[in-house]
């Protein structure tokens, strides 16, 4: 059994999964305090980590029968994310294993989305194409083996998931306020505003600055009242325009796949309006189940399977890294 740990965030997450991908706990202890200030705040989050994790993994193991005498692993997010709160969950990572002289997985966080894939009850065999939108990253991957992905491009400035967070918050919706800003959008009509795809921007990178900039301008010029009546609108429009640079990029992509399918996750894989432009693509389209697309530890145990265990002692010098590595 593999026991991992995932704090590159603001969730606290621990769970048990087998050789094979099954799951058996996937535990998530949100910080429901950052909405108050509108985004993740850094040093709130560590203390969070810091407070739960070891509770965390203590319920993982419980919800799974298991104890850590069960455990044949420990794998745990080494990064891209927050340094303060990778740094809680590789020390208690590398505690939990020195403790048991048990080897350890350091595991890429978006490897670990990729992987989130290949768990039971619905895996996915590579080759893919992987769309990753979340709060945090915006990732279009090829994918032709379990144990890597190769980038072919990702946002240049916002995350798409934080472009969706931004609109809201210009809306007035709160945080974090892309399921909100969707609700609204049902409501309005998509082609009421013009918003920027960044459609010039070449190749396979995302870009969300602008679109975020021409809301802003739209409410400005709208003035408080015609901005909270045609907030249905802005909202359908702006929704449409994230989502269409989402696949107009899956789309290049795909062109010259032989064997096109494509895998969705992050947070933005919830969003109605993605996942019904992604169906109509006509290639399969595989979305892992909500819990799985969302940050959790489950996919790190997942990744950790085609990862090179490090032996003890050797990952007590291990570091984390705050930005994505060169692969
Ligand atoms: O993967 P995730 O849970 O965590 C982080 O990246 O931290 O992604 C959260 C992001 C937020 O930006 C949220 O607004 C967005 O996913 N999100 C959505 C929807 N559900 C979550 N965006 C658009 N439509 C949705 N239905
Ligand atoms: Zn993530």
């Amino acid at each position: 059994m593999i026991l991992a740990l995932e704090t590159s965030c603001d969730d606290t997450c621990a769970a048990v999964v087998t050789q094979a991908g099954e799951i058996r706990s996937n535990v998530v202890s949100s910080q429901a305090v950052h909405g108050r200030f509108g985004g993740v705040v850094p040093e709130w989050a560590s203390r969070h980590h810091l407070e739960n994790v070891n509770a965390i993994v203590d319920l993982a193991l419980r919800e799974a029968g298991a104890t850590l005498d069960d455990a044949e692993l420990i794998a745990v997010t080494q990064g891209p994310g927050l340094v303060g709160a990778l740094l809680i969950g590789v020390a208690t990572a590398k505690g939990l294993a020195a403790a048991r002289g048990l080897p350890l997985a350091p595991v890429d966080h978006l490897q670990g989305h990729v992987a989130a894939n290949y768990l039971l009850p619905d895996p996915i065999e590579p080759p893919f194409l992987c769309l990753l939108a979340s709060g945090g990253h915006t990732l279009l991957a090829r994918v032709t083996e379990h144990g890597s992905h190769e980038r072919l491009g990702s946002t240049l400035d916002d995350a798409a998931g934080e472009a969706f967070d931004k609109g809201a918050r210009l809306l007035g919706l709160g945080y974090p306020g892309g399921p909100a800003l969707s609700k609204l959008a049902t409501q309005g009509d998509p082609a009421a505003f013009a918003f920027p795809t960044a459609a010039r921007v070449p190749g396979l990178d995302f870009s969300f600055a602008g679109l975020k900039t021409a809301l802003l301008y739209a409410v400005r010029d709208l003035g408080e009242e015609e901005t909270a009546r045609r907030a249905a609108d802005l909202a359908a429009s702006y929704e449409h325009a994230i989502v269409e640079a989402l696949m107009l990029r899956v789309e290049r992509a795909l062109r010259d796949d032989p064997a096109p399918r494509l895998a969705i996750g992050g947070g933005v894989a919830a969003n109605r309006l993605l996942r019904s432009r992604a169906e109509a693509l006509g290639v399969p389209v595989h979305v892992p189940p909500p819990s799985l697309c969302t940050d959790n530890a489950a996919m790190i145990g997942s990744a950790a399977r085609w990862v090179e265990p490090r032996p003890y002692p050797d990952y007590l010098a291990l570091d984390v890294y705050a930005t994505r590595r060169n692969r």
